[in-house]
């Protein structure tokens, strides 16, 4: 899919917004993320950490619970923008590769960026490759 800037920015607006809500307090590593569905609408998370650590929940999957509880079904979902405040535009992590390759559209786009002009993009095929899929459960 192509991508206006005019959609990058509201996206990048929200992860922004979103980022301000971490709840990182172990890591300090503040993220927001804003996923568009074909409907226009747009649903934001943030990382929300634990004291219990291996509960942290990132803040890709937040948006992407946030998008299906709204009744958003996983193919409408078409570009993700996670959004990291200093000067490096971050990877996603494995784990939130795996539920994106399985929740947004076969031909969407994952965005990263930060406070710099710096912007990474990726498509599912880049960000995982050889992807363990519902197919993969009945074959
Ligand atoms: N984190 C995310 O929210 N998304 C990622 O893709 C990588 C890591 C969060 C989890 C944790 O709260 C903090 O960043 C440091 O790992």
């Amino acid at each position: 899919m192509t991508i206006d800037q005019e959609t990058f920015e509201r996206l990048k607006q929200g992860a922004v917004r979103a980022a301000s809500h971490s709840h990182s307090p172990y890591s300090r590593f503040r993220v927001g993320a804003a996923v568009l569905a074909e409907s226009g609408a747009v649903y934001t998370g943030c990382n929300v950490e634990n004291a219990s650590f291996g509960l942290t929940q990132c803040a890709e999957r937040a948006a992407l619970t946030a998008a299906i509880s709204a009744g958003e079904s996983p193919g409408s979902l078409v570009l993700l923008v996670l959004y990291v405040p200093g000067d490096t535009a971050h990877p996603p992590c494995g784990a939130c590769r795996q539920v994106m390759r399985e929740l947004m559209a076969a031909d969407s786009r994952v965005l990263s960026c930060c406070d710099t002009e710096e912007v990474r993009k990726w498509s599912a095929a880049d960000y995982l490759p050889d992807p363990f899929t519902p197919e993969s459960l009945v074959g």
